[in-house]
């Protein structure tokens, strides 16, 4: 494989980002690229991606203090350079940057991380239809 380069997240990579979560069917990223492009450089936000030749092989988006607690918001490496470290490397460098002391993931790849060491933890999603009503 050709020297990939992991970088912030940035106007120009917004193509290969949406046609990378696409082929993944994540809709909710790849229905609208404008509102996809905001969220990805939120304040507080640490976007990264992989670059393979400029084609953008992977990404992943972190919130954090900056000092204790970081959440991960998004990791996608593409198929075609899947099992060659690059998940691994891009949580180690968006970690890194961003700052903070752990990272909480809600996931489907639970055999990922349990192969990287993670500790499991009850995990919830909450939708603002769940906090409606004052008791
Ligand atoms: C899960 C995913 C990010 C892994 O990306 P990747 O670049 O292939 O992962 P890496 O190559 O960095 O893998 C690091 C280690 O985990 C292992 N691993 C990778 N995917 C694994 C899986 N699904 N189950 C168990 N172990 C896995 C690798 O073999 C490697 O092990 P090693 O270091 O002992 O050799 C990728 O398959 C993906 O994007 N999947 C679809 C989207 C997704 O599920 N994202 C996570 C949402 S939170």
């Amino acid at each position: 494989m050709s020297e990939t380069d992991v970088r912030a997240f940035d106007r120009e990579h917004l193509d290969g980002v949406i046609a990378l979560v696409d082929a993944q069917g994540w809709d909710t990223y790849s229905e609208d690229p404008e509102r996809t492009y905001r969220a990805l450089r939120s304040p507080g936000s640490t976007t990264l991606v992989a670059l393979d030749d400029g084609v953008v092989a992977g990404l992943v988006q972190l919130q954090s203090d900056g000092e204790i607690q970081a959440h991960l918001s998004a990791l996608l490496v593409g198929e075609a350079w899947r099992g060659r470290g690059l998940a691994r490397r891009l949580l180690r460098e968006a970690l890194q940057r961003a700052g903070g002391m752990r990272m909480d993931i809600l996931t489907s790849a639970e055999a990922f991380y349990r192969h990287l060491g993670a500790e499991s933890k009850t995990g919830f999603r909450l939708r603002p239809s769940d906090l409606e009503g004052d008791r």
